[in-house]
C-alpha cells in the first residue's frame, strides 16, 4: 500500500520543499521506497537533490497531460536510494493548459495510480498557491496533508485561508482529504517570536501539530546547494536529527489510524 502525502502551504518559503525532501531522505534510508513528486514549476525540490530541471527533457508535467507515463519519467538516485518525478520548466504553463482537461483537477491522481502500489511513500511537493496544481496535489494525497507552518510573525494568518480551501476541497471533491499534520519549521528558540507562533499553532490545532519542531539551521539551507538532503550533508547536525524524530514520529503514527478530521479554527 502507497502512503501519498501532499505538502501543502500556500505562503510561499515555509519550508515545503526542505520538509519534503528530507523527510523522503529519512523514510529511504528507513527503508521505505520513496517517491518525491515535484509539482511545483520553480522546480526547486529537484534541484535540490542535484538534478538540473533546465536540461531535463520530461517531467511532472508530461506525467499530468498524459504524454509521458510516470514510470518513464522518474529518475532514482541509487545513492539517496530515493526517486524523483522532476518538474521542468514547461510546468509553469501547465495550469492554463490543464483548465480545458476533463476532470483537470485528478490528472495528477490519474497519472501516479499506475505506479500505485510501486513505492511505500510518495511525497508531492506543491507550489506556493491553491490554484490547479496545488488542487491536482490534494487530490492524490490519499494519506493527507503535512503542513509546514514557519515560526514567524503572520503564520496564523494563512492558516486560516487554508484550512478553509482544505474543507471546501473536502466538501466538494475529496471527502476522504484529511490533515495529517503542522510541522512546525525554521523555530528559533532563542526568539521570543518563534516560542509565541509554535505556541499559538499548537492551541490553534490541539492534537494536530508534530511533536518534532524543525530548527532554524543554517546546514538545513546550505544542504541543497549540495544537491543533498540533511541526512547526507550533515547528519549529526540539528536540523538533521529533527527531521529524523519528525520521520520517526510520521512512521510511528502510520502505524496506527490517528488522523484528525478537518476543524475549524477559531478567528
Ligand atoms: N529549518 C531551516 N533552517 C534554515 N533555513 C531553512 C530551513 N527550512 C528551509 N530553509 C530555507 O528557507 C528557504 C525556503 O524553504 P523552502 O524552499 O523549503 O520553502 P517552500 O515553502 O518550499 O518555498 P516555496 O513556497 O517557494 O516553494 C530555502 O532557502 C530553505 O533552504
Ligand atoms: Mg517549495
Amino acid at each position: 500500500m502507497t502512503r501519498t502525502y501532499a505538502l501543502v502551504n500556500q505562503k510561499g518559503g515555509v519550508g515545503k520543499t526542505t520538509t519534503a525532501i528530507n523527510i523522503a531522505a529519512y523514510l529511504a534510508e528507513m527503508g521505505q521506497k520513496t517517491l518525491i513528486v515535484d509539482l511545483d514549476p520553480q522546480a526547486n525540490a529537484t534541484s535540490c537533490l542535484g538534478v538540473n530541471h533546465i536540461k531535463i527533457n520530461s517531467g511532472t508535467y508530461d506525467a499530468l497531460i498524459g504524454r509521458i507515463p510516470a514510470s518513464e519519467i522518474i529518475l532514482h538516485n541509487p545513492k539517496l536510494k530515493l526517486s524523483i518525478l522532476p518538474s521542468s520548466t514547461a510546468l509553469a504553463g501547465a495550469q492554463i493548459e490543464m483548465v480545458g482537461i476533463p476532470d483537470r483537477e485528478k490528472l495528477l491522481l490519474h497519472a501516479l495510480s499506475p505506479i500505485n502500489g510501486h513505492y511505500d511513500y510518495i511525497l508531492i511537493d506543491c507550489p506556493p498557491s491553491l490554484g490547479l496544481l496545488t488542487l491536482n496535489g490534494l487530490l492524490a494525497a490519499s494519506e493527507g496533508v503535512l503542513i509546514p507552518v514557519q515560526c514567524e510573525y503572520l503564520a496564523l494568518e494563512g492558516l486560516t485561508q487554508l484550512i478553509h480551501t482544505l474543507r471546501r476541497v473536502q466538501s466538494n471533491l475529496f471527502p476522504d482529504l484529511s490533515i495529517r499534520g503542522l510541522v512546525l519549521t525554521m523555530f528559533d528558540g532563542r526568539t521570543n517570536l518563534s516560542r509565541d507562533v509554535a505556541q499559538e499553532v499548537r492551541r490553534h490545532f490541539p492534537g494536530m501539530v508534530f511533536e518534532t519542531v524543525i530548527p532554524r539551521s543554517v546546514r538545513i539551507a546550505e544542504a541543497p546547494s549540495h544537491g543533498l538532503p540533511i541526512s547526507f550533508y550533515s547528519p549529526s547536525s540539528s536540523g538533521a536529527i529533527a527531521y529524523r524524530a519528525l520521520v520517526e514520529e510520521l512512521l510511528q503514527g502510520d502505524g496506527v489510524p490517528m488522523r484528525e478530521p478537518i476543524i475549524s479554527i477559531e478567528e
